[in-house]
């Protein structure tokens, strides 16, 4: 093994080095991006010059991909990474129009994961290669402000120091949350965190802030600029005295008194934990960044940056891998006045072979084998389309890349039927077709029950993936009528929510659903769907202040008469999205009563 060479004071880690004595670098990957949502959108183009982004995946290979366009392009980042506390963070959906308390467990989901089982090294390797690529990512004036607490706080500081140069650092600010008691502890509570202030190069932009002082007014020394001395100095009245001003406003310093955001708030509070506060991103934001400036945040969580820098004017991308964080952001965005047009991306079936490539190095059956154990299921071998089984259930794994078409679920219902077995089980990360059931009533008629099985995101998690806390949600469908209302205007009533198999929810959520619209959280609608890009050109949503969710659409003007495709998009409780196509034809005049009717030319699901 070669001998590391330590040439200065840095901090290592197991698995810092490769054993050859060169840093471990994790490879950087360039992906497309797809565009999966338009929100925002009035002008006509599909096409236009900027929207800010909101990237769902995991921003090693976000901000690898982003490179190419965005190296050396971005004045702010900040990022609120997982603390390393040990701990998964959990919080609890809310269920139709009900308020559900703290006590209840009903619907607890993990938010994110924060539990780093092979040791703080697996964290600060994860840690050291997101901050290169920041680093990339930042303008010639561009600054980083890192957010973490005592948990790793200074190791983060000196991993920090090393890929930007001690000489950048700029602040500890501490940001201190009076109003959060921490009780019971037999020592000083923790009452803040600490947020560094990395600069890329020697020009950076900072403006001062000023804030209200707590005690209120106070008499100072008025202070003034000398040239000739070249130092500020107490200012003098013309006969030589001292001179004092009254003030109620003082130049912010690096501690941060900003109250954390309290549960019973329901107005910026969206119950996503580890939600920081606005006022808190608003003083970074205006202190180290101008209107019109690129900002970013790549462990957006609930999108707090992103709120602020789209009332502030800045343009912005955020990224978070969890469907929570993500959609959590999405609602916030859209309860924004006026925001501008932004876009939700992905890299989609490129991020899972990407994972598959370098997971199972391409490996078909090893990928298999680690979806059947994550289910809970044994391989079985020899057969085309059976690839193992769960119980008396086979099981059928869809391909990484590409949807899951209804042909290969057919072939794999004909075998389980020829084996003479009667329980099939389906699991896809994506889907051909729309209409599951459809499907189901076609394999019931043979013989076989069918369940189908939702993939989650998270399996690609190392972290998840070792916890075998991995969920696989049954498929759903939606049932809407449309109607023309007036001339050449449109509008879409939801008539139902059909979770194919709803015994694999939990009782104490099925319990608590009063109605099928109880499991909608969200629903929109694209007008004229032309089978890429969802254009969002109506959307209803519960939030935790307004619980109720209109069922009937907007009115949407056609321009003229003419064939359109709809797609109704919803999101549920869980987080899950399931989508519905149909077919209408649009006319310049209502012939006869405005009846809603499910159009006849209703195809499938994009
Ligand atoms: C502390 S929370 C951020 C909270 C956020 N500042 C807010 O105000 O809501 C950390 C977030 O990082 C996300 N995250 C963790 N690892 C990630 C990764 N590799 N790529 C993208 N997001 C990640 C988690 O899903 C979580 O939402």
């Amino acid at each position: 093994m070669a001998k590391i060479q330590i040439t200065k004071t840095e901090l290592v880690w197991p698995g810092k080095y490769n054993q050859d004595g060169t840093l471990t670098q994790v490879p950087r990957a360039n992906l497309p991006f797809q565009v999966i949502e338009v929100f925002n959108q009035t002008q006509p183009t599909r096409q236009p010059e900027w929207r800010n982004k909101l990237i769902w995946g995991d921003n090693l290979l976000v901000m690898g991909s982003l490179l190419e366009k965005f190296a050396g392009k971005v004045d702010l980042i900040y990022i609120d990474p997982p603390f390393a506390t040990g701990t998964d963070f959990s919080f609890t959906a809310q269920i139709g129009e009900q308020q559900i308390t703290r006590q209840s467990s009903a619907a607890d989901e993990t938010a994110y994961r924060d539990t780093w089982k092979i040791g703080v090294g697996s964290y600060l390797t994860m840690m050291a290669e997101r901050l290169r690529l920041i680093r990339d990512l930042l303008s010639p004036r561009g600054s980083l402000f890192l957010h973490c607490d005592w948990h790793v706080g200074h190791l983060l500081r000196a991993t920090a120091d090393e890929v930007f140069g001690a000489e950048n650092f700029l602040n500890e600010i501490v940001w201190y949350y009076y109003n959060k008691f921490q009780g019971n502890v037999k020592r000083f509570a923790s009452n803040h965190d600490v947020v560094f202030w990395y600069r890329k190069g020697t020009s950076y932009q900072f403006k001062p802030q000023l804030e209200k002082r707590p005690e209120g007014k106070v008499k100072q020394l008025a202070r003034q600029w000398d040239k000739e001395k070249g130092a500020i100095v107490n200012a003098k009245s013309a006969d030589g005295r001292v001179m004092y001003r009254e003030t109620d406003e003082r130049t912010v310093d690096d501690v941060w008194r900003i109250s954390m955001l309290q549960p019973a708030d329901r107005t910026e509070n969206c119950g996503f934990p580890t939600q920081k506060p606005e006022t808190l991103l608003q003083r970074i934001v205006q202190a180290a960044s101008c209107e019109g400036d690129l900002v970013a945040d790549f462990f957006c969580g609930s999108g707090t940056m992103l709120a602020v820098a789209e009332k502030l004017n800045r343009r912005w991308i955020g990224c978070d891998l969890g469907r929570w964080g993500i959609h959590a952001t999405r609602k916030r965005l859209l309860g924004i006045k006026e925001c501008r047009p932004f876009e939700t991306l992905s890299l989609g079936k490129d991020e899972r072979r990407h994972w598959q490539g370098v997971t199972f190095d391409r490996d078909q059956p090893a990928y298999v084998a680690f979806i059947l154990k994550l289910y809970g299921a044994q391989p079985m071998a020899g057969r085309t389309h059976i690839h193992g089984n769960r119980s008396e259930a086979l099981v059928h794994i869809g391909p990484v890349d590409a949807p899951l078409t209804a042909l290969a679920i057919d072939d794999a219902v004909d075998e389980c039927a020829m084996l003479k077995q009667r329980e099939l089980h389906v699991l896809a990360w994506e889907w051909e077709t729309g209409r599951c059931d459809v499907i189901v009533e076609s394999a019931r008629k043979k013989g076989v029950k069918l369940l189908l099985l939702q993939i989650p995101r998270e399996v690609m998690e190392q972290e998840v993936a070792g916890s075998g806390g991995v969920r696989f949600f049954p498929l759903a469908y939606l049932e809407a009528e449309i109607k023309q209302a007036d001339d050449l205007t449109m509008q879409v009533r939801l008539t139902d929510f059909v979770i194919l198999n709803p015994e694999l929810i939990s009782e104490d959520v099925r319990g608590r659903v009063k109605t099928w619209s109880d499991y909608i959280d969200y629903w929109a609608v694209d007008w004229d769907f032309q089978n890429d890009t969802f254009m969002q050109g109506w959307a209803a949503y519960r939030t935790r202040k307004e619980r109720k969710l209109p069922l009937v659409s907007g009115v949407h003007p056609y321009e003229e008469a003419g064939n359109h495709r709809i797609l109704v998009r919803a999101i549920d409780i869980f987080g899950n999205e399931t989508k519905q196509a149909f077919d209408i034809g649009v006319s310049s005049r209502s012939a006869g009563p405005l009846l809603w009717a499910t159009p006849t030319g209703r195809s499938a699901g994009a």
